[in-house]
């Protein structure tokens, strides 16, 4: 199973909105098929691992076990099913990480593999599976994104200074760590004032792989036309209060109603499908999303030489547990998960 982990992360980045699924088929202690989902709208990972398998062990397909780190799909989707295949193959045992909450699986396809006489054990290492696709799993029960907060401050827990000059805060193998982070979520959002200030353009330069796209809160069309942020050259989303109105790769995107913007923009994400969100400060910004616990994650990078005598004070977490820490440099890079509350 821990294998099926590691192969499922093959596909991290790539297979967004679907989960990340890896397969492994084990007859007596051989591996003879591995195989992962490696990108929306491809092949499973069970489809990739059946079809892994070498002619001189096709005969062993029918007294192998399989391994699948998500519940086997039982639906027609961009694929066939998964259970499909399995039954055809006739392979006898299937053991599975975790069920799949997603509306369309739920327990129908260990369903469909017990009416078909297949042996299944689930749950196997569940706590990992489930952690394994966190944001596929908390957007399809909370119906929201999942949210991780970032940023940095120094020792003495400023944000930024007090004159609102662009403080440098975290080292530069620091921020390659930030942008990774960022090829890893489907969307990154800043507030107002950090748009006008730091006229950030959020993308990703320093790591492979995708950049996110851009939100912004721009409740009056504030933001300056030459920044960077509706340059155009990447997917944006602008949260404001006055139109709703596409322009080129830009989205101005209407909010009004009673409710607060943080669940305003949580419930949009969710209508678009967008599954995770990284949101990068300001202070403002995070503390709303902190004060109506709309957060999963948090991670809080500390110069740990770097003071100010004056300046923007960090958020402050509430229900927050710290389970890992590390240290880049003179950086200090500590995880939070919130604890559970609703
Ligand atoms: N060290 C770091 O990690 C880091 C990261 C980012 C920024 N910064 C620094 O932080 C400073 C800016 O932080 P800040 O706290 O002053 O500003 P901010 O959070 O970037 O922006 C605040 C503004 O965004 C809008 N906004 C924020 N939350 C909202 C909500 N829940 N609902 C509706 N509108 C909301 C409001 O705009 P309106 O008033 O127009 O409605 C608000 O005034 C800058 O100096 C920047 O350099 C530091
Ligand atoms: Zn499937």
């Amino acid at each position: 199973m821990r294998r099926c982990f590691e192969l499922a992360k093959q596909g991290e980045g790539n297979v967004a909105p679907n989960p990340m699924v890896g397969a492994v088929l084990v007859f007596n202690d051989l591996i003879i098929g591995e195989g992962y989902h490696s990108e929306f709208g491809k092949e499973h990972a069970e489809v990739n691992c059946i079809n892994n398998v070498s002619n001189e062990h096709l005969h062993l397909i029918n007294q192998s076990t399989l391994y699948v780190s998500l519940e086997p799909c039982s639906h027609f989707g961009k694929t066939p099913p998964c259970t499909n295949s399995i039954i055809e193959k006739k392979i006898p045992k299937v053991v599975i990480g975790c069920q799949d909450s997603f509306l369309q699986v739920d327990g129908r396809g260990i369903e469909t593999l017990r009416t078909a006489g297949i042996e299944v054990v689930c749950p196997i290492l569940e706590e990992d599976a489930l952690d394994l696709n966190k944001r596929f799993f908390t957007f399809h029960a909370k119906h929201r994104p999942y949210i991780i907060l970032k940023w940095a401050q120094t020792a003495n827990e400023m944000i930024a200074q007090n004159n609102y000059s662009r403080l440098l805060i975290s080292h530069e193998i620091t921020n390659r760590q930030v942008h990774k982070w960022r090829s890893e979520e489907a969307s990154v959002l800043v507030g107002t004032t950090t748009a006008l200030l730091d006229n950030p353009s959020l993308t990703n330069r320093l790591w492979p792989g995708k950049t996110p796209i851009r939100l912004v809160i721009d409740s009056n069309l504030k933001i300056q036309a030459t920044s960077y942020l509706l340059d155009g050259s990447v997917q944006t989303i602008v949260f404001n209060s006055i139109k709703q109105e596409q322009v080129g790769a830009t989205l101005y995107f209407k909010l009004s109603g009673n409710k607060s913007w943080v669940s305003q923009i949580s419930e949009a994400l969710y209508q678009m499908n967008i599954q995770s969100l990284l949101v990068e400060g300001g202070a403002n910004l995070l503390q709303s999303f902190i004060d109506e616990n709309y957060w999963d994650e948090a991670r809080v990078i500390t110069n740990t030489v770097m003071e100010v005598s004056e300046g923007l004070k960090a958020p402050i977490l509430k229900n927050a547990e710290k389970y890992y820490s590390e240290a880049i440099e003179k950086d200090l890079i500590q995880y939070y998960r919130r604890i559970m509350a609703s």
